[in-house]
């Protein structure tokens, strides 16, 4: 596990809101590019067109998907099978961040599946990877809501319990749809690392030249005013402190909003924006999560 995450660490040195170059482009371009500034799928710049496969860490009972999408749009997947061992009967759809694809993200998968025993679907947004399209937050909605009914109508998940996980934009995206799904009752459990309460207020932290124009941003994510509506799923905040992008009072702001119980606040005090995934007991605290508030 270890090699694996600093290999996966290494290769997300990613720019993300934060690279100056960008930042001084920005004054000027916010309102026509920002879809291309908030959502870097082009970073590093081959992600769209390599995405690493589950083969490449050693998984082995995977599936690649492309999934349909009500509006025409085809996302790429892959679908990843508890070991046997240890399954534990939980289904973990993950959110990704704002770069890269989520060929990125599969050493984490990879300990969700063997370490921890969940099935794992990880869901590529439209314009990212091999998915088509072009992202935008309505879009990705529709992602999202797509991704988790495939992992209802899938006949082997049947009774499984069901987890959103979302790191940094992902935390927005799970937030935003367990929402919109709370009449079902069947999501179980949400995961959020190193999210933001609202894409406008993470603008002036982010990209400072830009604070100005914040409220000409259209990508809204307002996760600070969905997040009270959501009760009766136990939530996890993973909160790195040395967070340069999204700063952790984010995370603590949200975590005070959160009105759902249990909710377990985990803070990272060496944890950045990209590496508090390898800080330690990351993925002890999600481990006890899901087997004391989410498994059967
Ligand atoms: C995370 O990404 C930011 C933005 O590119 C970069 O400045 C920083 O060095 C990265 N952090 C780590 C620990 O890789
Ligand atoms: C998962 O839990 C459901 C509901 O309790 C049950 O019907 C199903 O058989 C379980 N599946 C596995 C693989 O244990
Ligand atoms: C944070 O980093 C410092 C310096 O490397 C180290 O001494 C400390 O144990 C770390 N803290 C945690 C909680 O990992």
């Amino acid at each position: 596990m270890g090699s694996a995450l600093d290999s996966f660490i290494s290769y997300l040195r990613i720019p993300l809101l934060a690279s100056s170059g960008i930042a001084a482009v920005l004054s000027c371009a916010l309102y026509f590019k920002q879809n291309e500034i908030i959502y870097p799928r082009h970073f590093p710049p081959d992600a769209r067109t390599n995405v690493p496969r589950p083969s490449q860490f050693g998984i082995t009972d995977y599936e690649e998907l492309m999934i349909p999408t009500a509006d025409g749009e085809s996302l790429s997947a892959f679908y990843l099978r508890a070991n046997k061992q240890h399954a534990r009967n939980v289904t973990i759809l993950m959110f990704h961040g704002n770069a890269g694809n989520i060929g990125h993200r599969l050493p984490i998968a990879k300990v969700l599946v063997d370490d921890i025993g969940c099935n794992v679907l990880l869901l590529q947004y439209r314009g990212y990877g091999h998915s088509t399209g072009s992202p935008n937050e309505k879009g990705i909605m529709i992602d999202a809501q797509t991704g988790l009914d495939y992992v209802r109508g899938r006949s082997e998940l049947r009774g499984s319990r069901i987890v959103l996980y979302g790191q940094s934009l992902g935390g927005a995206v799970a937030i935003a749809l367990a929402a919109r799904n709370l009449k079902h009752g069947d999501i179980s459990g949400i995961i959020l690392e190193n999210t933001f309460t609202s894409m406008r207020k993470l603008i002036p932290s982010a990209l400072p030249p830009a604070r100005f124009l914040a409220p000409l941003c259209h990508e809204i994510w307002p996760s600070e005013e969905i997040l009270p509506r959501i009760t009766g799923i136990p939530m996890l905040f993973l909160s790195g402190l040395q967070d340069e992008i999204v700063p952790a009072s984010h995370m603590a702001q949200l975590f005070k909003l959160c009105r759902s119980q249990p909710k377990i606040l985990r803070e990272f005090p060496n944890g950045t924006h990209n590496d508090t995934v390898a800080e330690p007991g990351y993925f002890v605290y999600i481990d006890s999560f899901i087997a004391e508030h989410v498994a059967r």
